[in-house]
């Protein structure tokens, strides 16, 4: 089988989109060959639709982009519309990662990856939703013990074309539960906003954080 997985983070190959790709892909049987695109270089999708297209089976990994997903990925989804008889008849699977805990964030978009499919006259044998996954480029595979064991169950399902694991997708969609220090640590000191504040400066763009460039005077 020839499995295509799309990574719809604009981040690419240094994204925690990568990191989850890589805990299903180190899993698979070698009868299974498989394909890498990635949505960040919009100028490569035609290439792209020619690489991916002889595949059986897409797994779109994308992260949660203000409740919905980033630009770049919908824009991939796009161009696979525009080259519909490439897909169709074929299975798809999502995985849809957020930052916040809940994994229930991605309920709305998840309904959107079913239209998709539809869409594509695709099969769509499951869309996977986690939360807390901002920290997976921070933190070593040991921290997600049981997250990266229910992913390799996923492998295996992809890999005999077959339903998710029901135990398995109610791990990965679990909310990790902190305890009494890290609560106190989280309501006392603003970690995120120190985190992603990092962030914008590293990409300068810490001044302009509350620029309102599509509203009229
Ligand atoms: C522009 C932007 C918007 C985001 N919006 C949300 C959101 O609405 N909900 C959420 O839980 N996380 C949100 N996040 C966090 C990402 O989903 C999270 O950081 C994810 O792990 C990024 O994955 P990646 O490294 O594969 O791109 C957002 C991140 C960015 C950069």
């Amino acid at each position: 089988m020839k499995l295509a997985v799309i990574n719809g983070s604009p981040r690419g190959r240094d994204s925690n989109s990568s990191r989850i790709a890589g805990w299903i892909t180190s899993s698979l049987e070698g009868s299974v060959e498989v394909c890498h695109a990635y949505v960040f270089n919009i100028a490569r999708y035609d290439e792209l639709m020619a690489k991916i297209g002889g595949c059986d089976y897409y797994l779109f990994i994308f992260p949660l982009y203000t409740d919905s997903m980033p630009g770049l990925s919908k824009a991939f989804m796009e161009k696979m519309e525009e080259h519909k008889p490439l897909f169709s008849g074929k299975n798809i699977a999502f995985i849809i990662h957020s930052g916040f805990p809940e994994s229930s964030q991605s309920l709305t978009v998840e309904r959107y990856t079913r239209y998709f499919a539809s869409l594509l006259g695709m099969n769509c044998t499951g869309t996977i939703k986690m939360g807390g996954s901002e920290i997976i480029r921070s933190a070593p595979d040991s921290f997600f013990k049981d997250k990266v064991a229910a992913f390799q169950k996923i492998a295996k399902n992809i890999e005999r074309s077959e339903p998710f694991d029901a135990k398995a997708l109610e791990i990965i969609g679990s909310r990790k539960r902190h305890g009494a220090f890290f609560n106190f640590i989280f309501k006392h000191i603003d970690i995120g906003g120190i985190y992603w504040n990092r962030i914008l400066r590293k990409n300068k763009a810490y001044k302009s954080r509350f620029d309102r460039p599509y509203l009229n005077d």
